[in-house]
């Protein structure tokens, strides 16, 4: 629920799935989806797609799939890693690589590894699409304060923080060209003008502090316990009344056609 409710909130506020210049009326087309949790991204983009399109969905947890059978029938989820070598046959054979909201999986040490994991998806001419969140930037103290301890807890991991920052950089310093970015803040609760999309971003960015403040208390953050529960309540009552953002770097690339 959280995450097809920030799905539709993202999307709503893009306006489509995809930024990068890809013709997707074009036959035949292949996109892989990394992370792609329950594989919302990808079912939601199979239904602009001709059928001809071969879809990929990839995550380590296998139970974020939905049953088999409600695949569309030119989508496949498989297991797969960023943090391991992809399979060789899937080398250069994708139009699109996406990945959203999972980078930080990777590690401060395996980024760039799992970067050029990515990027080697990615057949001559065709795109790559990353999208990661930005906490540096917030508009009121429990959003600063769940963003501190997103701090503290990916510091706890060896995650690194600025990576959405960084991503345009590492995707040109890895001889991707056409890089572009797009920064978005996302308005939350009552800073969203649709009465649906300020409920649903209320609620999973509420869910969200939930998570963040359970991984506090798994990683053994310094946090007093008064101080780690107050944040998801406090967190809920600012969006609901006063709204907030939550900012995204939209990154694509394409790949030289050498
Ligand atoms: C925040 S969710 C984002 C899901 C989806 N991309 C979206 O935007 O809705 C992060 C996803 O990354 C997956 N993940 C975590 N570590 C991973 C890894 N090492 N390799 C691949 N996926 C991973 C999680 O299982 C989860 O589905």
């Amino acid at each position: 629920m959280r995450l097809s409710f920030q799905h539709e909130v993202l999307k709503q506020n893009v306006g489509k799935l995809v930024l990068a210049p890809l013709d997707l009326t074009t036959p035949n087309l292949r996109i892989v989806d990394s992370a792609t949790a329950d594989g919302l991204w990808l079912r939601d983009l199979a239904t602009s797609l001709p059928p001809s399109a071969t879809l990929i969905g990839t995550d380590i947890v296998e139970s974020y799939f939905p049953p088999k059978e409600d695949w569309p029938s030119n989508v496949t989820l498989s297991i797969q890693s960023i943090t391991k070598p992809w399979p060789s046959d899937m080398n250069s054979t994708f139009d699109l690589v996406h990945q959203r909201f999972a980078l930080p999986a990777a590690g401060r040490s395996g980024l760039k590894a799992a970067l050029h994991g990515l990027i080697g998806l990615v057949k001559p001419g065709g795109w790559i699409q990353l999208v990661e969140a930005d906490h540096s930037v917030f508009t009121g103290p429990a959003m600063e304060e769940l963003f501190e301890l997103v701090k503290v807890v990916f510091g706890a991991m060896d995650v690194g923080y600025a990576h959405a920052r960084e991503l345009k950089d590492l995707l040109i310093e890895a001889g991707m060209e056409d890089v572009h970015e797009d920064v978005r803040d996302v308005p939350l609760g009552a800073t969203n003008p649709d009465a649906e999309m300020a409920r649903k971003s209320a609620y999973a960015y509420t869910l969200g502090a939930k998570g963040i403040v359970q991984a506090g208390k798994a990683t053994g953050c310094e946090w007093s316990t008064e101080r780690l529960d107050a944040l998801e309540p406090s967190v809920e009552k600012e969006l609901q009344d006063a709204g907030g953002v939550s900012r995204a770097y939209y990154v694509w690339a394409r790949k030289p056609v050498r």
